[in-house]
C-alpha cells in the first residue's frame, strides 16, 4: 500500500565545522577536497515535511509558508530524484510537496543549508520507505551521502555531537561518521553579526578559492593536521586542544580567500572586534575559541559550565549583536506522521 497522502515529518539540527569543508573534487557528486569535522547544535534546526501529492505536475518547495521559485526548487528535485532512483520508483508516482521551516537565520552563515538538506533527506527516507517497503532499507551513513548531494555540510547533520565527513574513495563512502556524542562540558555561543543574505555563496566562494588561491594546496595539507589534533582533543575531552586547532584551521581557511584571485573575505570589522574580545576573554582565563564560516558571524566554542558567563560578557560588550546559545545536539528525528 502506498501511503501517498501521509506527511513524513523530520527535524534536523545545524552543525558548525571545526575543521572546514572548502572545495569539491567532484562538483556533481559533492565530493570534498578534504575531510571535515563539526559539532551538531541543539537549538538551531529545520523542520521539514514531505508527501507525495497527486495534484502536482512537478515537485514544490514551500519555505516558511512561501512557495519557492524554480531555482530553489530544482535543488530539492535533484535530491528527490536520487531517492526515486534508489527506491526504483515507478514513473507514474506522484511528485512531492516539501514544506520547510528554518529555526535558524537563513543563509546568514549560521548554516541553515546543513539542517535544511539533512531534514529533507531524513523526511524523504521515511516517505520512500513507507511507500516502497520492499526496497532494501537505507542506514544513516548511506542517508548522509544523499544529504551531501543537497549541500556538503548537510552530510554531517545526519548525526549528533562531533561528526566527521570522510574524504571517501567515491560517492558511496564519502559519508558522515559519528565521532563522539559531545555529552560533556562543551557548548557554543553564536554571535549573529549580520542576518543578511550572504553576498558570495559558499558554492561560488569555494570554487573560486580552489581554482585561484595560491594557498589552496597548503590549506589541504594543513587541514589534515588540524583534523588529527581535533580528533585527539575529542578523545581526551580537552577543550583547549580542540579549540586551538579549530581556531587555527579557521584562520587558514579565511587565508585561502585572502590569497584568491581576485581576493575576497567574508569577515567584517565587526567580526574582528568579536575575535579580539575572544582573545581578551581567553587572556582572562576562559576556555573560549572562535570560528567563522562563509559569513561574518563568529561562533565561539566554550565550556558548557561557562556558557552563561561567556554569553553575558559578550552581551555586555556588544549589546547590538544577537547571541544564540547552543549545546551539542542530536541527530535528526522523525516528528510524527499526521494525515
Ligand atoms: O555545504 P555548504 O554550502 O553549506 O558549505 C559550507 C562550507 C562552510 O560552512 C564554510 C564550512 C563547513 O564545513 O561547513
Amino acid at each position: 500500500k502506498q501511503e501517498v497522502n501521509t506527511w513524513s515529518v523530520a527535524r534536523a539540527h545545524t552543525n558548525i565545522a571545526l575543521i572546514k569543508y572548502w572545495g569539491k573534487r567532484d562538483e556533481k557528486l559533492f565530493l570534498p577536497t578534504s575531510p571535515s569535522l563539526s559539532l551538531t547544535l541543539d537549538s538551531l534546526y529545520t523542520d521539514t515535511r514531505v508527501r507525495f501529492d497527486p495534484k502536482l505536475s512537478s515537485d514544490e518547495l514551500w519555505l516558511a509558508g512561501e512557495k519557492q521559485d524554480d531555482k530553489s526548487t530544482v535543488k530539492i528535485t535533484r535530491v528527490i530524484d536520487l531517492f526515486r532512483a534508489r527506491y526504483s520508483v515507478p514513473e507514474q508516482t506522484p511528485r512531492m510537496r516539501v514544506e520547510s521551516v528554518n529555526h535558524v537565520p537563513t543563509a546568514a552563515g549560521l548554516a541553515s543549508s546543513s539542517s535544511g538538506f539533512a531534514a529533507l533527506a531524513w523526511a524523504l527516507r521515511d516517505a520512500f520507505e513507507s511507500a516502497f517497503p520492499q526496497t532494501v532499507a537505507m542506514d544513516d551513513r548511506e542517508l548522509s551521502t544523499f544529504a551531501r548531494r543537497g549541500s556538503g555540510s548537510a552530510t554531517r547533520s545526519i548525526f549528533g555531537g562531533f561528526v566527521e565527513w570522510s574524504y571517501g574513495t567515491g560517492s558511496n563512502d564519502s559519508c558522515a561518521i559519528p565521532v563522539d556524542d559531545a555529552r560533556w562540558d562543551v557548548a557554543m555561543v553564536l554571535a549573529a553579526i549580520s542576518t543578511q543574505h550572504k553576498k558570495i555563496s559558499s558554492t561560488y566562494g569555494m570554487k573560486h578559492t580552489a581554482e585561484t588561491s595560491s594557498f589552496y594546496s597548503l590549506w589541504r595539507e594543513a587541514s589534515e593536521q588540524d583534523l588529527a589534533t581535533v580528533r585527539e582533543g575529542i578523545r581526551e575531552r580537552d577543550i583547549d586542544k580542540i579549540g586551538a586547532a579549530m581556531e587555527a584551521n579557521c584562520m587558514k581557511f579565511h587565508a585561502t580567500m585572502f590569497a584568491a584571485n581576485p581576493p575576497f573575505t567574508y569577515l567584517t570589522s565587526r567580526s574582528w572586534r568579536v575575535i579580539e574580545f575572544v582573545h581578551e576573554m581567553r587572556d582572562s582565563g576562559l576556555s573560549v575559541y572562535f570560528t567563522m564560516d562563509a559569513g561574518p558571524n563568529v561562533k565561539i566554542l566554550c565550556r558548557a559550565s561557562e556558557q552563561q558567563f561567556v554569553h553575558d560578557k559578550l552581551a555586555e560588550r556588544f549589546p547590538e549583536i544577537t547571541l544564540f546559545d547552543a549545546l551539542p545536539g542530536s541527530g535528526p528525528e522523525t516528528l510524527s506522521k499526521d494525515k
